[in-house]
């Protein structure tokens, strides 16, 4: 039985199987803190009621040990979870002794040089719970809407977000890269089926070693036809807000464990608060981090902007020049793009990106050429535009920037298994 389902086993012979976190002996007695993934429990081993050979091989349960408990199962309203287990059998299934990771305070290179074990701890598990529950709540939300999820390439001819941050690789006889985002294909994909979606894995190389990066991150992207600018905003808000209130309901108990209280997360229901990148300059000055107009923000101009909301705010319209080449113009004032990012509170920075495409052909060639793209690459893109071109929109949510804010997670570094970072590509 599952630790998690024993609340429904009061009374009841019980068998655990999972791992011990930890042996505490208080003279006859002996407290093996046993987790299997699901939850934790206390198993109590009282000598005077056990056989000499279980009672003695409780003792040999070092921290991590994999053990099979068999026992009943008693209400203890002092107990995690409300109940224990008092141990009648114990079988040895892996033994573990001198488990690196110790209850104490380790450094950070020293756990992430052993996330293969970290992984096990409290904390990390919580975390990667809520990723589930998070990522699952974004197809349920998005599958509800009518979207197709449809799966984009990993191994690219060419670049969607910029050509500095491209990992190469080889293809053959030919130069490949990386996925940076899906979204070229999914414009076509949109065209093909409305309103669409991909959920995978994306590559940025880039050399910046901030508690928001990583080389590897994951990131759903949908993508909607016939939708402008604020349509694609409404659809970022509910559906933040939704997969927000899923792990509310499923995850009270993590979400505590890891500082958080779930009315917080709650709390954070549309609309969010709107404003524009010249509004935005304004507050910069007023903070006294003014940049001059055309240039996008960093992590303090982020934190300063968004530190006067309480909800996820919205920065749109920003200057053409900062921005991808895809972006279309606002017909009112070509030097700003029909874009925006989501802020997320609390100095976590941007945790989506999107926008309206461009849909005009000419415009859309002149682009690639501004940015010294190879138009031949593009050529399949363009056609978009070339057979039935439409109003466009989408955007990129990063699944660990979105979990850092809302799980306060000090770096990104945590939100996901195995971390690829700039300096880090093992284990
Ligand atoms: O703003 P970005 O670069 O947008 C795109 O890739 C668009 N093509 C998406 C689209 O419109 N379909 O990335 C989107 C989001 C960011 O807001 C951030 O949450 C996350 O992806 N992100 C990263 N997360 C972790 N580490 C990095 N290096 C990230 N770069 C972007
Ligand atoms: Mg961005």
């Amino acid at each position: 039985m599952r630790i998690a389902e024993l609340g429904q086993a009061i009374g009841q012979a019980v068998e655990i199987e999972g791992w011990v976190v930890g042996l505490r002996k208080s003279g006859g007695i002996r407290f093996l803190a046993l987790r299997d993934g699901s939850g934790r429990v206390q198993a109590v081993a009282r000598e005077a009621d056990l056989p000499q050979d279980v009672w003695e091989r409780t003792a040999e349960c070092g921290q991590e040990t994999s053990v099979r408990v068999t026992g009943t199962c008693r209400a203890d309203a002092r107990a995690p979870g409300g109940v224990e287990v008092d141990l009648r059998g114990i079988e040895i299934v892996g033994v573990s002794s001198d488990y690196p990771i110790q209850p104490k305070e380790h450094g950070v290179d020293f756990l992430l040089d052993n996330r293969h074990l970290w992984l096990r701890a409290d904390r990390q598990s919580a975390i990667l719970r809520v990723r589930h529950v998070f990522m699952h709540a974004v197809r349920e939300w998005l599958d509800r809407e009518g979207f197709i999820g449809a799966d984009t390439p990993i191994l690219t001819p060419s670049a969607c977000e910029g050509t500095t941050t491209l990992f190469e690789t080889t293809y053959f006889e030919q130069k490949a890269y990386l996925s940076q985002s899906g979204q070229l294909y999914n414009e076509a994909l949109a065209m093909a089926l409305g309103k669409v979606y991909c959920f995978a894995p994306a590559f940025r190389a880039e050399r910046s070693k901030t508690r928001r990066h990583l080389i590897e991150f994951w990131m759903v992207e949908p993508e909607m036809a016939f939708c402008d600018l604020d349509g694609c905003l409404q659809t970022v808000e509910r559906l933040l807000s939704s997969a927000l209130q899923e792990i509310a309901r499923r995850c009270p108990d993590e979400l505590r464990l890891l500082g958080r209280d779930p009315s917080e997360v709650q709390k954070v229901q549309p609309p969010f608060p709107r404003i524009s990148y010249d509004e935005a300059l304004k507050i910069l000055d007023e903070e006294g981090l003014g940049i001059p107009w055309g240039e996008d923000f960093g992590a303090p101009h982020e934190a300063a902007i968004s530190k006067r909301f309480e909800l996820p705010v919205f920065v749109h319209r920003y200057p053409t020049q900062a921005k991808a080449f895809y972006m279309k113009p606002d017909p009112d004032r070509p030097e700003v793009v029909l874009s925006a990012d989501l802020l997320a509170p609390e100095g976590y920075g941007e945790i989506v990106g999107g926008g309206q495409r461009i849909d005009d052909y000419d415009l859309l060639l002149q682009r690639l050429q501004e940015h010294d793209l190879p138009v031949q690459d593009y050529e399949w893109y363009l056609d978009l535009r070339r057979y039935g071109s439409v109003p466009h929109s989408g955007f990129g949510l990063g699944i660990e920037r979105t979990l850092a804010w809302v799980l306060r997670l000090e770096h990104v570094r945590e939100a996901i298994p195995f971390p690829r970072m700039l300096y880090r590509l093992r284990p």
